[in-house]
């Protein structure tokens, strides 16, 4: 097997339901391989991370256009507009405005929030008795959602159909996007372009203390955002901080369903919830690639030079098994030391919400086993997953918990 039908299975259904096997082979092969047709493939920990870091890689624009006319789409015309496919000298000036107001301090200040609506959603939950619950639906699903719309200032009476957007935009993100069937994504990116207009000008005549008004505020002292990209940036957090968390309860979810000791070390403190938000994030990544360009000649990784305009496609969840890196990777073991995964990318693009991402997952795990004793899987159909590869997770995660 070879680099080409690597990334030819991992696009399969079988590929995207279980990519694991695919990426145990492109080990053997190497970190860094040529794939034919301008691409590289990256599948080595340390690999992945120097070409996230390298100056000469940038975001790659046509990984998620293929092409297709911005004119015609405006899902891909906002996303864009957005720091995510941006790169210098533009992604540092929108990042820096973006970085000012999503600060540490901001999001440790929303704990009591996160705290909140997380309670507030289990209480929905307990409701249910001993019948079983769609944990994705009734949770995994409607805990980013709130808290994002919290974090930015959309709100309560409005929120409800934020979940759809988000639902639609993800469509732009996923590796191999048909444009023909952005449709709902498109409609999605009107309806949530008019409402953050209205809700920036609303605050610019009447800050709050949220995400919007702060945002409005750094665009007033420095004028480095204008306002087509403050709605574009704003867009992306939704985005980009809706699904990938959404996953990573349901991915961790399943960890503790196959693990109950682990599930038995976490309510007994015997392992620290983080060790066990960072080995979920290793072991099974919610966001499973992201991609490079080239930007100029001379660029080479892991020894490979990568010429101008060659695009690079970064196994993230690969990385984060690569033997070499970690001892039997394979092994689901919140008690590894040194658990450092690339499930949050690295460099300049370093994910600006994971600060916020850890928060969500830790509360919502320590929350969820404290309150019910007999959490455990429904009885009946099982789990079953999203059939997607970039963002990893679940259409349905069935639990009973009382
Ligand atoms: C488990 C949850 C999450 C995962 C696994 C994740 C993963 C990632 C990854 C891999 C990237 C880098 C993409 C690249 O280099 O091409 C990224 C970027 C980003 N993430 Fe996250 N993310 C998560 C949650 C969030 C949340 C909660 C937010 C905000 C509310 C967020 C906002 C962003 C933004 C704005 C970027 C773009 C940064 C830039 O391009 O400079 N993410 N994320």
């Amino acid at each position: 097997m070879d680099a080409e039908s690597i990334i030819a299975q991992l696009l399969t259904p079988e590929g995207r339901s279980d990519p694991y096997p695919l990426y145990a082979r492109a080990h053997e092969l190497g970190p860094v391989m040529p794939a034919g047709d301008g691409m590289v493939l990256v599948c080595g920990y340390e690999a992945c991370k120097q070409a996230l870091r390298h100056p000469g890689l940038g975001a790659d624009i046509n990984m998620v256009t293929w092409g297709a006319s911005l004119d015609e789409h405006p899902s891909l015309a906002m996303l864009s507009r957005s720091l995510l496919v941006a790169n210098p000298p533009h992604h540092g000036r929108l990042r820096s405005s973006m970085s000012q107001v999503f600060t540490a301090r901001r999001v440790t200040a929303l704990e009591p929030q996160i705290v909140r609506i997380t309670d507030a959603l289990l209480d929905t939950l307990a409701e249910s008795g001993s019948s079983p619950v769609e944990f994705m639906d009734a949770f995994a699903f409607s805990l980013p959602a709130h808290v994002i719309c919290e974090l930015i200032g959309v709100p309560a009476e409005d929120r409800h159909r934020f979940r759809g957007y988000a639902g639609d935009l993800m469509a732009t993100l996923e590796l191999l996007a048909d444009p023909s069937g952005l449709e709902a994504a498109d409609r999605a990116a009107v309806e949530v372009d008019h409402y953050f207009t209205a809700l920036v000008e609303a605050r610019r005549g009447d800050p709050r203390d949220d995400l919007v008004s702060a945002l409005v505020g750094v665009q007033e002292q420095e004028a480095q955002l204008d306002d087509e990209e403050l709605v574009a940036n704003l867009t992306l957090l939704l985005l980009a901080g809706f699904e990938t968390t959404t996953n990573l309860l349901g991915n961790g979810l399943q960890q503790l369903f196959e693990h109950p000791d682990v599930m038995a070390g976490l309510r007994a403190g015997t392992i620290p919830m983080q060790g066990f938000v960072d080995e979920v994030l290793r072991y099974d990544s919610p966001v499973q690639l992201s991609n490079r360009i080239a930007l100029a000649d001379g660029v080479s990784i892991g020894g490979l030079p990568v010429p101008a305009g060659n695009h690079v496609v970064l196994l993230l969840g690969a990385a984060n098994r690569d033997p070499s890196r970690y001892d039997g990777p394979g092994r689901f073991d919140p008690r590894r030391q040194d658990i450092q995964p690339l499930s949050f990318g690295g460099g300049a693009h370093y994910c600006l919400g994971a600060m916020l991402a850890r928060l969500e997952a830790s509360t919502a795990f320590g929350r969820l086993l404290s309150r019910f004793p007999a959490l455990g899987p429904a009885p009946g159909d099982g789990p079953a997953r999203r059939d997607r590869l970039t963002l990893r997770g679940h259409e349905t995660l069935p639990v009973v918990l009382a």
